[in-house]
């Protein structure tokens, strides 16, 4: 009996302290940067909620081959001289800079692709 209820004793205690671990856990995981809060927050006004593109171009991977992910991430600081493209330096950090470019560079859930293939197949069918 008295063994038992040490065994109890010991895997409430073992409950707790994962408890423990997985707030702080949690607490790690809301420090990190959200890519897409931050860009509907900074970008979706000018590049479209769904990265597709409105004043400013789509930021799809499709259309970000050209350029250099580094180069996308001094963009998001500095901006782009002479036009619209602002800075963000005094905005964002270089951590959040980089997770918006991963983010940009990452494929689109909305799948422009799934749209072009459909317009390719009405214009085969003409
Ligand atoms: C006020 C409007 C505006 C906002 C807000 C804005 N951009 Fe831009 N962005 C532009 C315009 C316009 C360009 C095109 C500049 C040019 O002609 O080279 C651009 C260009 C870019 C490019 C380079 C694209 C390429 O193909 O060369 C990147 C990357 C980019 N923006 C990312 C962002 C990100 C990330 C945010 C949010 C942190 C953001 N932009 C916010 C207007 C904006």
């Amino acid at each position: 009996m008295s063994k038992l209820t040490c065994l109890f004793a010991f895997s409430v205690n073992s409950v707790s302290s994962a408890a423990i671990v997985l707030s702080v856990a949690a607490g790690a995981a809301l420090a990190q940067p959200q890519p897409d809060r931050l860009y509907t927050e900074h970008c979706a006004a000018c590049h479209g909620a769904d990265r597709l593109g409105a004043m400013g171009p789509a930021l799809l991977p499709e259309n970000l081959a050209r350029l250099r992910r580094a180069e996308a991430e001094q963009v998001i600081l500095q901006g782009r001289p002479a036009t619209q493209m602002p800075a963000y330096s005094d905005k964002l950090g270089a951590e959040e800079a980089r997770t918006l470019a991963e983010y940009i560079y990452a494929p689109s859930r909305r799948c422009p692709n799934g749209a072009r293939r459909k317009s390719a197949r009405r214009a085969s069918s003409t």
